[in-house]
């Protein structure tokens, strides 16, 4: 009985340390509750420093004050956020990912170095709405057909042309389904990318402008598809070209809401479905921040020309996934040829030369701050864009991360924190960042030990006992 009086004792002078501690790191009565607070404290895993004969001492504090007082050296535990590891690297982008572990309490930073490549590979894949007031640009690419595949392979040493139309969901109110005469495709891959002209001609000549009922096309559905058809597209490796798509329209699109008007309920899944088109009519148009993700997860270029009437609305769109930092968001659509291949000339030396950093998902327990630490142009209020980079000479970026203090009191298997930034059209980062929340002495438990009168485990020299044996104990003191 003695005994446990003392161990009651001991429980009242903690609690009073408790109260009077504040701020402190005396508080935190575990070694993983010590590393992870925000206060960089450290634990001294020292039996003797515990236990002396004034009474007890508490093991996390400051190092220097743990040192100060007595702790060894070789027996504070104060772990350090390790080096970052940076892991592949693409021709453009180096790194394309980087893990690290990190204390809670620091802040680190890393690079990230986007160099253009001289004559980088070049996949543009056009996508036409073909509906009835679209005819003269039809034609216009039809009749021009071997100049704009000549200007597309003419840009670089590697470059092909693809070509793809859309109108509409075949199913009403959008499209008059009696009328058997038109066909509305929602997306049609006409020609695959190819540096075929023969080909490319072939194909094109035999797509006809159709019919259908309102003024909103089905774009953002075959903008989509358009993405991700990987292999019917033919497009080369995320990495492996610039990527881009030049969309042509003269009206808005639907968005995902308007499918209500044909009873469409189930959200769409973003899969290619060119195979087996039967499920277009059961999905709805994909939603705005859709489109943004797969334009910048599949690293994916995006120029749209449009018509004047609505080209305040695709600027917006443009502006939604280039963070408004794309310079002319969307280009007016023009008859004439020569501002065709400008446009495609233009926007494949822009895309190629322009590096435009853009936040895709952040973990919420991470905080991290990109800024632009090298740019040849560097342009004032230019943010974080940096325009003209010449090739082979790297635009840098650092990004400044740091925890916040309820990590640690995740499941261990949560934990984990990433960011990941797109570069646009040269590909993407993920930053990875497990928090140090724990001790390596927490795995040498040393259960049933004697000092913890054979009822607990001593675990980094204090005891861990079994909540309700504590209990019981405090009962059986207080009878
Ligand atoms: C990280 O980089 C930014 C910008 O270059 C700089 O202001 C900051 O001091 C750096 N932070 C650390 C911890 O090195
Ligand atoms: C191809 O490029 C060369 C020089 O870069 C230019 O002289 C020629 O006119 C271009 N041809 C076409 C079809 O654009
Ligand atoms: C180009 O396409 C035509 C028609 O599809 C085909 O006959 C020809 O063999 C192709 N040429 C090359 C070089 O692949
Ligand atoms: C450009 O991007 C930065 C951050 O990425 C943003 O703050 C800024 O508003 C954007 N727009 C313009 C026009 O610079
Ligand atoms: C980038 O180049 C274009 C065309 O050569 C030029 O008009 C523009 O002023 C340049 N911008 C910067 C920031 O150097
Ligand atoms: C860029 O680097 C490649 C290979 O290192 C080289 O062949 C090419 O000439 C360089 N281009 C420029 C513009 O420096
Ligand atoms: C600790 O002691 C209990 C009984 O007091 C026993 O059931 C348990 O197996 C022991 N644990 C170890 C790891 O020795």
């Amino acid at each position: 009985m003695k005994v446990y009086l003392w161990i009651f004792w001991i429980g009242i002078i903690w609690t009073v340390n408790c109260v009077a501690g504040q701020e402190s790191c005396r508080i935190f009565r575990t070694c993983s509750e010590c590393i992870s607070s925000t206060l960089a404290c450290g634990w001294c895993d020292h039996r003797p420093f515990y236990l002396t004969a004034n009474g007890i001492r508490p093991l996390c504090d400051k190092p220097e004050a743990l040192e100060l007082a007595g702790c060894p050296l070789d027996k504070i535990i104060n772990p350090q956020s390790e080096t970052p590891v940076a892991l592949g690297s693409t021709p453009q982008l180096n790194p394309s990912k980087y893990e690290m572990r990190l204390r809670t309490q620091t802040v680190k930073n890393v690079t990230i170095q986007v160099t253009p490549q001289q004559d980088f590979p070049l996949d543009l894949y056009i996508l036409m709405d073909i509906s009835k007031s679209m005819s003269q640009f039809l034609e216009l690419a039809q009749t021009a057909a071997g100049d704009i595949l000549s200007t597309v392979t003419n840009l670089t040493s590697d470059s092909r042309l693809g070509f793809g139309t859309f109108v509409e969901k075949r199913v009403r109110p959008f499209v008059n389904t009696n009328d058997a005469t038109h066909s509305a495709d929602a997306f049609n891959n006409v020609q695959p990318l190819t540096t075929n002209l023969t080909q490319f001609q072939d194909n094109i000549d035999t797509v006809e402008t159709s019919n259908n009922q309102d003024t909103p096309e089905g774009a953002l559905d075959a903008l989509v598809q358009s993405m991700v058809c990987q292999s019917g597209i033919e497009w080369r490796g995320k990495f492996d070209a610039l990527r881009m798509v030049l969309l042509m329209t003269d009206a808005e699109f639907h968005y995902a809401l308007d499918d209500k008007l044909a009873g469409i309920v189930t959200s769409n899944d973003l899969q290619c479905r060119m195979a087996d088109d039967s499920n277009d009519n059961k999905q709805q148009f994909p939603s705005y921040s859709q489109i943004i993700r797969t334009v910048l997860e599949e690293n994916i270029v995006v120029i749209f020309s449009v018509d004047a009437d609505v080209r305040d609305f695709y600027s917006l769109v443009s502006n939604l996934i280039y963070s408004g930092n794309k310079t002319n968001a969307a280009a007016l659509l023009n008859s004439q040829l020569s501002a065709l291949l400008n446009l495609i000339t233009e926007s494949y030396f822009e895309s190629s030369t322009t590096v435009i950093p853009v936040l895709i998902s952040r973990s919420t327990h991470i905080r991290s701050e990109l800024s632009l630490s090298t740019c040849e142009n560097i342009q004032a209020g230019s943010n974080l864009v940096c325009r003209n980079v010449s090739y082979n000479t790297s635009a840098e970026y650092s990004v400044e991360l740091s925890l916040d203090e309820h990590v640690c009191q995740l499941p261990p298997d949560q934990r984990t924190q990433t960011v990941t930034y797109a570069f646009v059209g040269f590909g993407q980062v993920t930053i990875e960042v497990d928090p140090i929340c724990s001790c390596d002495c927490e795995n040498q438990r040393d259960e049933n030990s004697s000092f913890c009168m054979d009822r607990g485990a001593l675990v980094c020299s204090v005891c861990s006992c079994d909540p309700s044996y504590q209990v019981r104990l405090l009962s059986m003191v207080q009878i």
